[in-house]
């Protein structure tokens, strides 16, 4: 570490091929992980794949039971299901045919007596209908980990558990998983980079991050003309328009003049926002934007118009990350407006960060590099001018790695 600057973490955590070594030990084995929904389970026999690190796990419907277990054959470790998801009565491996039941259990090795053969299960278990995973049986639970999460989401978007999985879109970024949360969970940069965003999704001058623990909290209202998204424009979500007007409404209540009128164009001028919370404390901001991130590589957000959408990211080698973008709404069929809104936001928004991660992960590999201080706002209060997220994830990265490298 002899190149650490205060604040900075040292650039070897993202380049070094024996830190992300470590990583996939001490942070993806020992930390809950989302890897998808309990709708893409919903029915006996249902399956998904995930990857856990450097781990592929699958998730079952067992008979109305969800079970998650090592997608590992304990013959001779051939993956028991190769594709992301399937509608299976017993899992059968590729490889030599041996049959397990959803449970785990191995019904038969093709005649041979092998004896009593399970695979290593893995504990699960659901936050708002979002299904995590953890690889260590020590860890504490989901809602130790993430207090309050569930309570706030729920709060904010009732039917969160019965949504179902509208898009999806993936991409491959030549970065460090770290490089890339830690540009997730700091709005430094949005008001430079993010202009659709930081007009249409949020009122800059009210962001607000709070980090606590393995939560990062984002708040923050939503702009002073209500997101084309939830207009009625005919296309036949009515009912959900009508609702978010109605919450939108009170938001507009209780937020006071300043934060409504912000806008992109005054983002250095919007401080008397209170959309201010504390990671887990319960609050929230009526119908404005909110984003839950878990550590180390989850994210549930809400946009306003109880539009719910998550990030997974997962990293594949010490420079490359894998990001799974997924929109959860009524029905598996997007309306027009939502459409627009999935490709707005990726083309707009989340693409915009592409090449920043990946430019970011060239310089810190760079011999020209030494780490820069980082931005904190001494009071605590990280908004659009502040990097205090960044520091809290920088201090659980050594705190994980800790003597280890
Ligand atoms: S590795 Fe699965 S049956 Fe042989
Ligand atoms: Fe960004």
């Amino acid at each position: 570490m002899t190149n650490e600057r205060p604040g900075g973490l040292a650039a070897r955590y993202y380049t070094d091929g024996e830190v992300f070594a470590s990583e996939m030990d001490r942070v993806f084995a020992r930390n809950w992980v989302m890897v998808g929904h309990v709708s893409e389970v919903a029915e006996p026999g249902m399956v998904v794949t995930a990857r856990v690190g450097d781990e592929s796990v699958l998730v079952a419907n067992d008979a109305g039971q969800l079970r998650a277990m090592f997608n590992v054959c304990q013959h001779r470790g051939h993956e028991l299901v190769t594709s992301g998801q399937a509608r299976l009565d017993r899992i059968t491996c590729p490889y030599h045919a041996w049959t397990y039941g959803l449970d785990g259990r191995l019904l038969h090795a093709r005649g041979e007596e092998v004896g009593d053969v399970c695979v290593p299960r893995v504990r699960l278990e659901t936050l708002a209908g979002f299904v995590f995973v953890n690889l260590s049986a020590e860890a504490a639970g989901l809602a130790a980990t993430a207090p309050g999460v569930q309570d706030d989401l729920l709060a904010r978007v009732p039917d969160a558990p019965r949504r179902v999985l509208s898009a999806r879109r993936t991409h491959e970024m030549r970065a460090n998983w770290k490089v890339v949360v830690e540009n997730y969970n700091e709005c430094y940069h949005c008001p430079n980079v993010h202009k659709w965003f930081t007009s249409g999704v949020v009122a800059p001058g009210s962001y607000r991050i709070a980090s606590g623990g393995s939560v990062i909290h984002h708040a923050a209202e939503r702009p002073g003309q209500p997101p084309a998204w939830t207009d009625a424009d005919g296309d036949g979500d009515g009912a959900r328009t009508a609702r978010a007007e109605a919450v939108g409404a009170d938001a507009e209540t209780r937020a006071g003049d300043g934060a409504r009128t912000a806008s992109a164009d005054a983002v250095g001028a919007g401080e008397g926002a209170s959309a201010g919370t504390r990671a887990g404390d319960g609050g929230g901001v009526g119908d404005g934007y909110e984003a839950y991130f878990v550590w180390p590589v989850s994210a549930i957000q809400c946009y306003p118009g109880q539009v719910v959408n998550t990030f997974r990211w997962v990293p594949l080698a010490v420079d490359r990350t894998l990001l799974i973008r997924e929109w959860w709404f009524d029905t598996a069929d997007l309306t027009e407006a939502q459409s627009r809104l999935v490709s707005d936001d990726w083309e707009n928004t989340v693409a915009e960060d592409f090449g920043i991660v990946e430019s970011v992960q060239r310089g810190v590999a760079s011999r020209g590099y030494t780490p820069g201080p980082l931005i904190e706002d001494p009071s605590g209060v990280c908004g659009v001018h502040s990097e205090n997220s960044v520091r809290h994830l920088q201090d659980l990265a050594r705190a994980s790695l800790d003597g280890a490298v």
